[in-house]
């Protein structure tokens, strides 16, 4: 299938790097205005300014979309998500408003265990169904390739259940998914005085499996305070790592407890949340490779102060942006918001917001080559704007859908 994109009023993201962005490079955009973009076969085949096209395009392509006045961009990078689960919990939340803390609720029963003991009642079909309907939502906001977690089975039949349901979303779905491996989210409660059992069993039941099925691309561990010590993310990723699982990790959400020093030193693809950081945190963050990955809907849900986004781009960190699409803190994979909340309640600029999203968020789930911008040979997953005066506007507009249409490896959706 030939398609051509002509006149498009500003194309963005037109860059390719081999790292992930960081400092003055985040905030720039690689714009081409008044340009076309050219898909063969499910990915972009060329792309320039118009008054470049008639030279490169010799044959005329089956399908002209005209894109006047609107802008096209890559589509959402989505890196964390926990979007397999099996009902809302908009008890909890209410809860939260007449002022219970996340720990609390965690604390009696709530919280994650609430999302478990669901999710063990629910069989694969019906998971993957509302999963299905999930992935349907956020491809219409413009995501074209998402990671998602388990870690609301915390059993071997339950975390197995939530990896198999994922493997065959990878399957059906035109998106590009990564899966990671969370069964270290929290202790159930048979387990809460045995710290010891719960992770043999992660790593002597549930983690062969996994590795046999290769239903994981990541290992995962919640590194907090009343869920996951430091020397427990430690043994759990080591022992994952031997099969070749990289660590992308919940850390410094509610506490910087050095959380984010060891996942470092456990060459971790990314580290996640980042409400909560020290100076030292901050600094360490920037000199080293992982990415921090913030994730601006979850610190607004619960009330929680912003990431420093700003501190982090100034020391020089490599950042992502993501929606972290869960039940108990982050009911919404629309990126759109993401990107939104992260420009009003964290200080960045509508272009590094973008990058943060498109670009990085490729890099922090290992599909910068395939993804996150608009180069030769990727995949042409295409977000086309309805008619906005400028990119800037995106994120202003907050409370209004920018999105007209989303193309897919080359299909409109
Ligand atoms: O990323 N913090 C840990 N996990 C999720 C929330 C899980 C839940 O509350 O269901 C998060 O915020
Ligand atoms: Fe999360």
């Amino acid at each position: 299938m030939t398609m051509l994109l002509t006149n498009i009023k500003t194309l963005i993201g037109c860059h390719a790097p081999l790292l992930p962005l960081r400092g003055d490079d985040l905030a720039s955009l690689n714009a081409i205005e008044n340009a076309f973009v050219l898909v063969e076969d499910g990915l972009v085949a060329d792309f320039g300014a118009m008054q470049d096209l008639s030279w490169k395009v010799p044959h005329p392509p089956k399908e002209v979309y005209d894109c006047s006045n609107r802008m096209v961009l890559p589509c959402w990078c989505d890196s964390h998500t926990h979007l397999v689960f099996a009902g809302s919990r908009e008890n909890e939340f209410v809860d939260k408003i007449r002022g219970l803390s996340y720990a609390e609720i965690a604390a009696r029963g709530g919280g994650i265990l609430n999302s478990a003991a669901r999710l063990n009642e629910t069989s694969k079909d019906e998971l993957f169904c509302l999963a299905w309907q999930r992935l349907k939502q956020i491809t219409v906001t413009g995501t074209g390739s998402v990671e998602i977690k388990s870690g609301y089975g915390l059993s071997v039949e339950g975390e197995l259940k939530m990896l198999r349901v994922i493997k065959k979303l990878k399957e059906k779905s035109s998106l590009q998914i990564k899966s990671s491996f969370l069964a270290a989210h929290t202790y159930p409660s048979e387990y809460r005085e045995n710290h010891e059992g719960y992770i043999k069993l992660i790593l002597e039941e549930m983690l062969p499996v996994i590795v046999r099925e290769n239903l994981a691309d990541y290992i995962d561990v919640f590194c907090e305070q009343g869920f996951f010590s430091i020397e427990e993310m430690i043994s759990v990723c080591k022992v994952a790592a031997r099969h070749g699982l990289k660590p992308k990790l919940h850390i410094n959400q509610l506490n910087s407890i050095g959380g984010l020093q060891a996942a470092i030193a456990l060459n971790a693809l990314s580290v996640d949340h980042l409400e909560v950081m020290t100076g030292e945190d901050v600094k360490d963050l920037a000199a080293s490779d992982t990415i921090g990955t913030l994730l601006p809907t979850a610190a607004y849900f619960l009330r929680m102060p912003f990431q420093p986004a700003r501190k982090l781009m100034d020391a020089g960190a490599a950042i992502a942006l993501a929606s972290d699409y869960n039940p108990g803190s982050s009911p919404s994979g629309n990126m759109q918001g993401v990107v939104s909340m992260a420009c009003i309640g964290m200080r960045m600029l509508p272009a590094e917001a973008i990058n943060a999203a498109t670009i990085n968020g490729a890099f922090a789930m290992e599909v910068a080559d395939s993804a996150g911008s608009i180069a030769i040979d990727k995949r042409a997953d295409l977000i086309v704007t309805k008619e906005i005066p400028s990119v800037d506007y995106l994120p202003y507009a907050f409370g209004e859908y920018h999105i007209a249409r989303v193309m897919i490896k080359g299909e409109w959706q």
